[in-house]
């Protein structure tokens, strides 16, 4: 097939498109690079052994990829491109609601004069908000408690009317819990400029001393060892549930909504002693006050993705761990 990839040269995206050049697709890349390397892209062609091609666009400035895409001719769009950091949409919400909504309706009416009906978009596990219940399934309430969870409730629901004025959609909105880990090959992963956000990346800069202590973001919750727990995701695993997405829109139509979960949860001291163990470093650390936001535990139900698109997480905290610190010691900064 001919798969447009928008943000594919991101951390999820990048391993993607190595899988589904793997696997025989042809792919048009569409991303501005704001948060991606350049070499992005070659390393991917080298990873897979097969060339792709490449926009560098904005998705909200149609007039800088519409006629690229309406010439590439889609057989298929996985829409990627946003910005994804929660505090940053707290602080600038208008943003968020620019690049994420305002791109993503762009992007949909690009592919709609692409002729192009099927879609793959990265929603998250954060449109759920605070849970009722746990593990998540997906007819629980979307309820998301900040600014970026809302531009992603808000993308799905747009692809949800959209999907009623037009029976030939086929769309699935992939609820992605919380991909780590790296390509096997140490060659792409997750390489965030700054401070990290997330606790994966952190916790490599630790072992790796790049910075000095981790603080764990309370220790009273009401979960076994008190800090938060998380469904952690192999990000290669994550990657392979949307050539299992793309294979069902091209079977069905109509609109729904998959989780991308392990249904397997982990505490942040579970994490800091299997990226030990992974590393053979130590990750110190202090207890700190709760993050505002946090919720205790977040975890996927994610039966309905192996019942609808026959997917399932095989990989494990230690590969999760194991590959994450083969690439953080490769970045070697
Ligand atoms: P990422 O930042 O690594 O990738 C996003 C890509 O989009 C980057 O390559 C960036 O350069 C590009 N991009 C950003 N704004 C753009 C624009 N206006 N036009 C074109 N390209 C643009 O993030 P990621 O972790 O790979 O996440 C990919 C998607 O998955 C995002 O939509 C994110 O919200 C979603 N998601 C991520 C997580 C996570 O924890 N990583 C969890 C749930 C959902
Ligand atoms: C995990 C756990 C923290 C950092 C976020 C987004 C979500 C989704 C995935 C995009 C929590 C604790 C963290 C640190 C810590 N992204 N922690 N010290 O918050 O579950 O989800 O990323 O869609 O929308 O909210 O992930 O990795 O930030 O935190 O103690 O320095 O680690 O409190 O319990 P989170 P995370």
């Amino acid at each position: 097939m001919k798969i447009a990839v928008t943000g594919g040269a991101g951390y999820i995206g990048s391993h993607t498109v190595t899988l589904l050049l793997q696997a025989g697709h042809d792919i048009l890349i569409i991303d501005n690079f704001a948060n991606a390397a350049d070499d992005i892209p070659d390393r991917v062609a080298g990873l897979a052994g097969r060339e792709l091609d490449v926009v560098r666009a904005d998705i909200t400035k149609p007039e800088a990829y519409s006629a690229r895409l309406v010439d590439f001719s889609p057989d298929a769009v996985i829409h990627f491109a946003g910005l994804k950091a929660v505090a940053d949409s707290v602080a600038d919400p208008l943003e968020y609601y620019r690049v994420n909504v305002g791109g993503s309706l762009v992007l949909f009416q690009v592919m709609k004069n692409a002729g192009c009906r099927r879609l793959v978009f990265s929603s998250s596990a954060t449109v759920y908000g605070d849970p009722d219940r746990i593990p998540i399934d997906e007819s629980h309430a979307c309820r998301p408690t900040n600014p970026y969870g809302r531009t992603k409730r808000m993308i799905e629901e747009i692809i949800e009317d959209w999907g009623r004025s037009d029976a030939g959609l086929s769309a699935i909105n992939l609820r992605y819990f919380n991909p780590v880990g790296a390509h096997p090959s140490a060659r792409i992963g997750e390489a965030p400029d700054g401070v990290p956000n997330n606790l994966m990346p952190y916790i490599a800069d630790v072992a790796q001393g790049r910075r000095e202590r981790l603080q764990v973001f309370g220790d009273d919750y009401d979960t076994p060892d008190g800090t938060g727990v998380r469904d952690y995701i192999h990000v290669m695993d994550l990657a392979a549930a949307h050539l299992d997405a793309l294979d069902l829109t091209g079977r069905s139509t109509g609109v729904e909504a998959l989780n991308v979960g392990t249904g397997q949860g982990y505490s942040v001291l579970d994490m800091i002693r299997a990226f030990e163990a992974a590393s053979g470093r130590r990750v110190p650390y202090d207890v700190v006050a709760r993050r505002p936001g946090d919720v205790a535990t977040c975890l996927a139900d994610p039966a309905r993705a192996e019942v609808r698109i026959g997917w399932k997480a095989i990989r494990g905290l230690d590969e999760m761990c194991n590959d994450a610190w083969a690439f953080a010691r490769g970045r070697n900064t």
